[in-house]
């Protein structure tokens, strides 16, 4: 049986890890994984996960199952962090998932079983994961216009005209905030268009939300999905604390169905949860748990907001002195989209060869698409990486 096995292709963002790992320089800068590193390049564990661990420790006196969706505290702790009061919780089912990947992966296989000739539009570019995955469930993808190469900003008028050759029935796929790869973002009243486009066609929207907090702030990066989530028919979450809570290995992440019928939902949640079952039964509870012991603590909820908004301001700081430095050196404007982007990602739009280069000869570690993790960087490394980007010739 083994025999019959083809090796498959390595997931470029992890196999880049590895390679770092690997390089024995000294002088080496990881600008791939999305993982958040303090100006000591430590990941840390933020204080207020500690606080709660400890305090789980204390007073947790089970391990006993928990829910096929979870606990049901953890859903509506999250459902309020993400979506405020812009949709009533009877039009929301909710499941826990084993991280972002696994509300993505969850509400993939949902939509699979709800229609199956549907397709799913995907931004160009997209999250790598999401087309390996929907490639692998038998998805058909259609890719729309995003980033606009020339100005490294959204290609709004590209994306409404590839969104409307989709069909009634169809998926957009949408990053709520923060894109991934590229760092663009839309404005709002460039969202209201995606969705009256997405209402105008009859389209079902889907939201990934990985990075709330990590922009213009916990409420402004959750805005546009507010909006898209009390305007449009259904709707799909898929939401990850891994980022914003630091707590990428404990896979923390939640998926919501939204319907505007409200009759819709005990149906919904069904199917959420038999797809829980099948795939690994009950979701894994300590991230989770720690999510919610932050969120429903006014205490430890302030200091995880605080710790959160110096993450953020550090990475604004980073975008910011980059920025500059590249118009020291180059003389000219023409690094400036590195300030307007938001999130831990910038696509800095260098030709695969320069991405080699910069890795070869600097040590310089980025996707090969020339997506550059903000966070992997420090005061220090900024005047480095800059030096290296001009060298090479981008
Ligand atoms: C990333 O895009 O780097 C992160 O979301 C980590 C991952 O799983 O790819």
């Amino acid at each position: 049986m083994f025999e019959n096995l083809k090796p498959q292709p390595a997931d470029k963002i992890l196999a880049l890890m590895q390679m770092y790992r690997e390089d024995p320089r000294e002088q080496k800068i990881d600008l791939g994984v999305g993982v958040y590193k303090d100006a000591n390049g430590v990941t840390p564990v933020m204080r207020a996960v500690k606080a709660a661990e400890h305090r789980i420790w204390e007073e947790q006196q089970t391990k006993a199952y928990t829910g096929l969706a979870g606990d049901p505290a953890y859903a509506d702790a999250m459902i309020t962090l993400i979506l405020g009061t812009s949709v009533p919780r009877a039009n929301i089912a909710a499941v826990a998932t084993p991280g972002g990947t696994g509300a993505c992966r969850q509400a993939f296989e949902l939509i699979r079983m709800a229609n199956p000739s549907a397709r799913v539009f995907v931004s160009n570019p997209t999250w790598p994961n999401h087309i390996s995955i929907l490639n692998y469930l038998g998805i058909e993808t259609v890719a729309y216009r995003y980033f606009d190469e020339e100005t490294r900003g959204v290609d709004f008028d590209g994306m409404i005209e590839d969104l409307k050759t989709a069909k009634a029935g169809d998926l957009v796929l949408l990053h709520g905030c923060c894109h991934n790869p590229t760092g663009a973002n839309l404005n709002m009243v460039q969202w209201q268009e995606v969705v009256n486009l997405i209402n105008d066609r009859g389209l079902v929207a889907m939201i990934d939300i990985a990075y709330q907090g990590f922009g213009d702030g916990l409420n402004e990066d959750a805005q546009a999905t507010r909006l898209v989530a009390s305007s449009v028919k259904e709707c799909l979450i898929a939401a990850s604390c891994s980022k914003n809570f630091g707590v990428y290995r404990e896979r923390t992440g939640l998926l919501m169905a939204i319907s505007a019928d409200a009759g819709q939902t005990a149906l919904n949640q069904g199917t959420l949860a038999f797809l829980n079952r099948q795939n690994y039964s009950f979701p894994p509870d300590h991230g989770a748990r720690v999510v919610t012991t932050i969120l429903m603590d006014e205490g430890l909820r302030a200091d995880w907001m605080a710790e959160l908004e110096e993450v953020r301001l550090s990475m604004l700081g980073l975008r910011r002195q980059l920025a500059d430095e590249l118009q020291r050196l180059s003389g000219s404007d023409r690094f400036g989209f590195l300030a307007q982007h938001r999130g831990m990602f910038s696509r800095l739009g260098a030709a695969p060869e320069l991405v080699e280069k910069l890795r070869v000869e600097h040590g310089i570690y980025m996707v090969g698409d020339s997506r550059m993790n903000i966070a992997g960087l420090n005061e220090a490394t900024v005047p480095i990486l800059a030096k290296a980007i001009i060298d090479v010739g981008v």
